[in-house]
Order: C-alpha cells, then sequence, then structure tokens
C-alpha cells in the first residue's frame, strides 16, 4: 500500500527526525535516536532517547515523541519516521512498538538513514498478533 503522506510530507518528516536525534541525551549508549510523528491533522512532534544514570529509567526516541503529542492532546497520528546512529535502517524496540500500537496499528512507520534513504512498514507488521485496547473490552 502506498504511504498516506505526499513526498513532501516525508521529506518534512525525515528532516525532523534527522534533527531531533541531535538533541538525543545518550551519554551512556552513545547511541542516538531521533523520531518525527505527525499526527491526522498534519502536526509534528519531534522526540530524542533520554538516558538515565539509573539505565533502565532510559526512554526511547519514539515514545518521547508519542508522549509529548498525547499530552498536548493528539490520540490520532498517521506516521513516525525514525533515525539512529546505526545507519542500516534501524526499527523500534518492542517497547515502543506496544506503546505506539496504543493508538493505531496502521501507523506508517519510516526508517531513516543519514542519506535520507529509508524503509517504511506498517506497525501491524511489526507487531504481529499484538495485544492492545481492544483486548481489553468486556
Ligand atoms: N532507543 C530508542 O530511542 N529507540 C528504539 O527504538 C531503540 C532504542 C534508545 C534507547 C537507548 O537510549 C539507546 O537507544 C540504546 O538502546
Amino acid at each position: 500500500m502506498a504511504s498516506a503522506l505526499s513526498d513532501k510530507q516525508i521529506d518534512e518528516l525525515i528532516d525532523l527526525c534527522l534533527a531531533a536525534r541531535e538533541h538525543s541525551y545518550s551519554p551512556y549508549s552513545k547511541f542516538r535516536v531521533g523520531a518525527a510523528l505527525r499526527t491526522v491533522d498534519g502536526k509534528t512532534y519531534q522526540g530524542c532517547n533520554v538516558e538515565n544514570a539509573s539505565y533502565g529509567g532510559a526512554i526511547c526516541a519514539e515514545r518521547t515523541a508519542f508522549v509529548k503529542a498525547v499530552s498536548e492532546g493528539h490520540r490520532r497520528f498517521v506516521a513516525i519516521a525514525v533515525a539512529t546512529d546505526y545507519n542500516q535502517f534501524s526499527t523500534p524496540c518492542g517497547i515502543c512498538r506496544q506503546f505506539m500500537n496504543e493508538f493505531g496499528k496502521n501507523l506508517e512507520v519510516f526508517f531513516v538513514n543519514d542519506d535520507r534513504t529509508y524503509k517504511r512498514a506498517i506497525l501491524a507488521d511489526l507487531l504481529p498478533y499484538a495485544f492492545g485496547p481492544d483486548d481489553m473490552e468486556n
């Protein structure tokens, strides 16, 4: 399925995730990650990973972006772009997949390299048989 985003919108999300990576606070892993999330109404939120001396307290870039957006009233999203220092089309970790799934399994996820090449996947394919809000209805 083709992306719901125009080439220009994809370009913008790539710019934003690469810029967000610059703010990464990752003194322990030295692995910088940036994310850019687009809401259905066209707003964008950036996030980076924020680590902690108590290692388990680290928050990933994707969740930072989601928490920023949700805490400002957004719950519907079309796409997120993610750039890491690894540059091999890194994909979001399992916790982030679960976290993002809460707000819709049809989210487009772009894995971006420094040279702006990217791969795209749908969240449902990254987290098959997911447990989500629908499973809590009784
Ligand atoms: N990290 C992210 O920000 N997103 C992911 O999807 C994978 C991992 C961060 C967490 C930690 O700060 C560093 O990358 C190394 O795992």
